[in-house]
């Protein structure tokens, strides 16, 4: 399962770029907006931050708009991923743009059938929104799993990104179902290696060697 981190802020994907995690990066207009930065500028240097895909996405509503922001996109790096959202407008210019070979990444996914739609545009990646859904009150790793089903049935390539990842629940039930991807926000990336029993053994490990006496580095070495 690749991990994408779901931000826009440069100095949290370099502070985890070195973990060897992060496989990409996803961000969406309100991710810019709380960054306050240029928009082309940051997707630029994420892009050479992470090599993976780097998701950035385009404000225009029409297909036509959205080809062209979206080769705009493309030019910053190789490695861009345009976003486009979940309309016949935004499917239409994932055709397009999936025909010229460029990654797309069909975003504002709540349905099964949607999902169906993006596959068949030849997305790249489909994002559902798992706490979105869970927000009002459905079952947003359900619709993760349904997408599974649909895609194996017909063996699909697009990508399960699966998105607004709220919580380390969330990873675990997405690994378990088999999503190819979770796109997850730097905090709740780092909690993945959290256990207070984790904490406490190792506590319990450095006063116990500490009592040895001994040193693994001996002076010198
Ligand atoms: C990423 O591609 C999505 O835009 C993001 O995960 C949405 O998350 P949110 O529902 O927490 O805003």
């Amino acid at each position: 399962m690749k991990f994408f981190i779901d931000t826009a802020d440069t100095a949290e994907i370099q502070d985890l770029a070195p973990t060897g995690m992060v496989d990409g990066v996803t961000t969406n207009p309100s991710l810019i907006a709380k960054s306050g930065r240029d928009f082309l500028q940051v997707i630029a240097e994420i892009c050479e931050i992470v090599p993976g895909p780097v998701s950035a996405e385009v404000a225009a509503t029409d297909a036509e708009g959205m080809l062209r922001e979206g080769k705009r996109l493309c030019e910053i790096a190789p490695n861009v991923a345009v976003k486009v959202p979940l309309t016949w407008d935004g499917l239409k210019a994932c055709r397009a743009l999936a025909d010229e070979g460029r990654m797309v990444n069909v975003t504002l996914c709540f349905t099964a059938n949607q999902a169906l739609l993006a596959a068949k545009a030849g997305a790249a990646f489909i994002s559902p929104f798992v706490g979105r859904l869970d927000d009002i009150g459905l079952d947003g790793l359900e619709l993760i799993s349904d997408i599974r089903e649909i895609y194996d049935n017909y063996e699909f390539d697009t990508e399960i990104l699966a998105a607004s990842v709220r919580h380390v629940g969330h990873v675990m039930e997405c690994a378990k179902i088999g999503a190819d991807v979770a796109t997850i926000p730097p905090s709740t990336l780092k909690k993945l290696a959290d256990h207070p029993l984790t904490d406490k053994g190792l506590e319990a490990f450095l006063k116990d060697w500490a009592a040895t006496g001994q040193t693994i580095l001996k002076s010198g070495a």
